[in-house]
């Protein structure tokens, strides 16, 4: 009997790829070309495996039309690109990379959060625009991070890691989560509080979006959470565009309802609104939070061994089906 067959949809680190194929038939994708649902749907005809990332879709219909497949490895932590439902009817395992990514995403989520707050790249276009003529008592006028009250949406392991270094900005921590984290974990969390949404989206002068997307987090944010933000306040989000509705703020914005936005995540990635384009009150990155070279390395073999304890028969170490 041959290698089981696998294939890795997007381009990858060679060595992972040369790992992979020590234990597999690997086709891969290294000219990083994206795949339509029909070309991925028949690449997959002949694969027991398959390693994505987090913008390839493995949707309930593509799970049914590819009856061989034993095992789904996604290289993110979110996975809200697999039907992990339909997966579980079919008997596939799916995994995701947990933990490997929880400080590097922290680290930019406050670069984000920096950069929104003390208007970075905004000055940055500015002077490169050639505008800096003179220096004024007011321009570029931001907010402190330092003495605020940091109010973090998503209280898992990269929520906690960003709360922990809000310890050194002399930062007050609230928090809303799903369910109320242990004393030990918000002790860890810079003595995090736990406070409603609402109360949170009214008190916070930082919000900062580290929250999984589901069906049940679509647009956690939206109109009506925006206004009861503080007009001096900015949003962060680092999670999946989905949690935000992007008109709403995309007006709110516009408005100067709140002072501004960062975001590393869009809804329909990598395209996205062009009325954030026109905005100066928004920094736009593109899905990089985890974008350190040693933790994407540490993703891709994290996946990599998820997909051989997978089709080995073993339990993957980060098995998602219940
Ligand atoms: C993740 O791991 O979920 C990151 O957002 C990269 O996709």
């Amino acid at each position: 009997m041959g290698k089981p067959k696998i294939l890795v949809t997007r381009a990858v680190f060679p060595d992972v790829i040369e790992r992979l194929s020590r234990e597999f038939d690997v086709e891969s994708n290294q000219d990083d070309r994206i795949f339509t649902r029909e070309e991925l749907i028949a690449r997959l005809q002949d694969k027991q495996g398959v390693f994505l990332n987090s913008s390839e879709r493995m949707s309930a219909e593509v799970i049914a039309a590819c009856p061989g497949l034993r095992a789904i490895c996604n290289m993110a932590v979110g996975y809200n690109n697999i039907d992990v439902d339909a997966a579980t009817r079919a008997g596939i395992p799916v995994t995701n990379t947990p933990d490997v990514l929880n400080e590097t995403t922290a680290d930019f989520a406050w670069a984000l959060l920096m950069a929104t707050a003390r208007r970075v790249t905004e000055s940055e276009h500015w002077l490169r625009a050639g505008q800096w003529k003179k220096w004024t008592y007011n321009g570029f006028l931001g907010a402190d991070l330092h003495g605020s009250t940091l109010g973090i949406i998503g209280m898992g392991r990269i929520g906690q890691a960003v709360a922990r270094r809000s310890l050194g900005f002399d930062m007050k921590v609230i928090y809303h989560n799903r369910s109320r984290c242990s004393p030990d974990i918000e002790a860890r969390a810079n003595n995090a509080q736990y406070v409603s949404k609402e109360e949170l989206l009214r008190n916070a002068d930082h919000v900062m979006l580290v929250l999984p997307y589901s069906p049940q987090t679509h647009h956690t944010i939206g109109a009506g959470e925006l206004a009861l933000m503080k007009p001096t306040a900015t949003l962060v989000n680092v999670a999946r565009g989905g949690i935000v509705d992007d008109k709403a703020l995309i007006e709110t914005l516009r408005a100067q309802r709140i002072a501004a936005a960062g975001l590393d995540v869009f809804e329909n990635e990598p395209a996205f609104d062009p009325g954030f384009l026109e905005l100066k009150n928004v920094v736009l990155t593109p899905h990089i939070a985890s974008a350190s070279e040693p933790t994407r390395r540490a993703m891709a073999e994290c996946a990599a061994a998820n997909l051989v304890a997978a089709l080995s028969g073993k339990r993957p170490p980060n098995l998602l089906n219940p």
